[in-house]
């Protein structure tokens, strides 16, 4: 204990690494290799909300109480996202990626980290545009049941409607974005026609294994709550399920840059961390 009766920093580590691998052991959620800075921060926001003084405390509620570890996970699994979010990306996809789907009667797309469904629905929509989405399956997956749930609704905020209009606008969308949905159960329900052909499925990144073959894998903004050994493990997982000449999307704060894979990519585009597996 420090001098004002808080545990000092170095004992939180303990407790912290103590809470991890119970989570782990009794449910199999393995965050033992998330970044240290943004975990601590989200275990201390469940800590309060239980109204809890101790990590130990946290650890103890959530070994006992399975709903207390469903809060857990859903701080933990930072699921924020939007309709064609980086809407240049999108315009990347549909200059360099799509050209090359072209070339193959039928092509399987692994959306990981999926979220609620956001960007599931805009790669649908995109390849409607393109022609391409009849002879598509995506597989879309998360860690995090709810967020799957939520995905599979297609039930979308309708004050969102306005930005993402805009996003749709500059991610080079080629109809009235309101062509795909309409205002339902108080949201704007996205037509049903564009999760035809996508599977969803819980998957974990870190602990699951490779359950099919690819020709593209779209991976943004998860690997960023991970630490670099995690990234390549994860990285492993991708380059496994990727054919030859497969594509990687990665968010824009991602890259790889500086790991195992760097030499075996072909970079398509920096800006938008397109790679392409090329050995
Ligand atoms: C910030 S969201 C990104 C959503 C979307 N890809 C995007 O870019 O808008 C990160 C998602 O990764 C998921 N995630 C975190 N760790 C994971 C893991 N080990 N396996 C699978 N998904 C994971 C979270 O549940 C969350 O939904």
């Amino acid at each position: 204990m420090s001098s004002n009766g808080t545990p000092g920093r170095e004992l939180e580590d303990v407790e912290i690494r103590l809470l991890l691998e119970g989570v782990y052991r009794q449910y199999g959620f393995d965050f033992r290799e998330y970044a240290p800075a943004s975990l601590k921060r989200r275990l201390h926001r469940r800590m309060y909300a239980e109204s809890l003084e101790t990590i130990s405390a946290l650890q103890d509620r959530v070994l006992h109480d399975p709903s207390c570890m469903e809060r857990l996970l859903l701080d933990l699994s930072i699921n924020v996202t939007a309709m064609f979010r980086d809407p240049t990306f999108y315009v990347a996809f549909r200059e360099q990626v799509v050209p090359m789907l072209r070339t193959y009667p039928f092509t399987r797309i692994w959306v990981a980290g999926c979220s609620t469904g956001e960007e599931v629905y805009s790669l649908a929509i995109l390849l409607d545009e393109e022609q391409l989405y009849d002879r598509t399956r995506i597989y879309a997956t998360d860690i995090n049941q709810a967020v799957i749930e939520r995905a599979r609704t297609g039930v979308f905020p309708l004050d969102k409607m306005q930005e993402y209009t805009q996003n749709y606008i500059r991610a080079g969308g080629k109809r009235a974005f309101s062509e795909y949905y309409t205002a339902k159960y108080g949201g704007a329900l996205f037509s049903r026609s564009l999760i035809d052909n996508v599977v969803f499925a819980q998957h974990n990144l870190v602990s699951d294994r490779a359950f099919n073959e690819f020709n593209a894998i779209l991976c943004r903004n998860v690997m960023i709550y991970f630490d670099r050994s995690l990234q390549n493990k994860v990285l492993e997982l991708f380059d496994e399920s990727l054919v030859m000449f497969g594509m990687l999307a990665l968010g824009h704060k991602e890259s790889l840059k500086f790991t195992a894979f760097e030499d075996r990519y072909e970079e398509l585009n920096s800006n938008e961390r397109l790679y392409r597996k090329v050995a």
